[in-house]
């Protein structure tokens, strides 16, 4: 079994000692898939002979690092889940935040890659308040392992045909701004957006949000790190705050018992404030 191998076993070490990270937490399956992409690139077919290669050569270990956080992202991802945002969860939420008369709306894009996720929640939030954003003091906090990635988010500049490719016409005239072949998020944007570097397997969460977007990260993980992420996310999410999760992940284990589902297609939970 390729798990066993010493090599293999090394590499996984040498790898979480520079993510600093707990070794445990990812599936072997998809660190051996990504770690033999790695080496088929290479022409190398035993694990110990590429764990002396990323030992010895450190550009090597952050090309391994990048592909194992791999950041495939884009705006809008999943379209019928932004419908349903739009649709059922922020009218629940600014009523909620206008009945208990507060102005203070809170995100966390919680693996935001780089950086198309929370760009489409200030779009979405500017879009369905219109006007009315200026009564609302909107935060999303927007959070990476992959500091290349954050260095991209924060520039916000992107492929015109990135952008062409899952953003509608007229939301690309209001909120972005030609520069050669590239779009960049406009200033009125980029100013909700706070970028952060941040390990989902640390212990220090931050908390008080309205709303967390986990999406496309949990399922790299095995079933016990994903249960201690959801205890800690349960925290920071306020009494009446919304889960959302990539649209084929579910809560597994005990942590299903700390939130309710709200809507199945978009894998949108709610907290369940009584569960202690
Ligand atoms: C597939 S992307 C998801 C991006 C976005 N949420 C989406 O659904 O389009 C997964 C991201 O998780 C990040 N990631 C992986 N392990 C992480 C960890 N332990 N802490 C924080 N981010 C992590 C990767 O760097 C990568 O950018």
């Amino acid at each position: 079994m390729e798990v066993n191998d010493r090599g293999y076993q090394l590499i996984k070490q040498e790898l979480f000692r520079h993510l600093r990270t707990d070794s445990n937490a990812y599936k072997d399956s998809y660190l051996l898939r990504r770690i033999r992409a790695r080496m088929r690139k290479l022409g190398i077919s035993d694990f110990m002979d590429y764990y002396r290669l990323i030992r010895k050569n450190k550009e090597e270990l952050d090309d391994l690092l990048l592909t194992v956080a791999i950041n495939v992202t884009e705006f809008f991802r999943d379209p019928i889940v932004w419908k349903t945002l739009e649709r059922k969860v922020l009218p629940e939420l600014i009523s909620f935040k206008k009945e208990h008369y507060s102005t203070t709306i809170r995100v966390w894009s919680a693996a935001c890659s780089t950086g198309q996720e929370p760009y489409s929640i200030a779009m979405m939030f500017n879009e369905f308040l219109g006007d009315d954003i200026r009564r609302y003091k909107l935060s999303i906090l927007a959070t990476d392992i992959d500091r290349e990635a954050l260095n991209t988010a924060i520039r916000g500049a992107y492929p015109k045909e990135v952008v062409e490719k899952s953003v509608p016409k007229h939301l690309i005239r209001k909120y972005f701004l030609p520069m050669g072949d590239h779009y960049r998020v406009s200033p009125q944007l980029r100013r909700y957006v706070k970028f952060q570097h941040f390990n989902l397997l640390s212990n220090e969460y931050p908390k008080g949000f309205d709303m967390i977007f986990i999406r496309n990260v949990l399922i790299y993980m095995t079933k016990q790190a994903q249960e201690e992420v959801f205890r800690r996310l349960y925290d920071s999410l306020e009494d009446h705050g919304y889960l959302i999760l990539g649209k084929t992940e579910t809560i597994l284990g005990s942590a299903s018992r700390l939130f309710k589902l709200h809507d199945l297609v978009a894998r949108i939970y709610v907290k369940k404030p009584e569960v202690v």
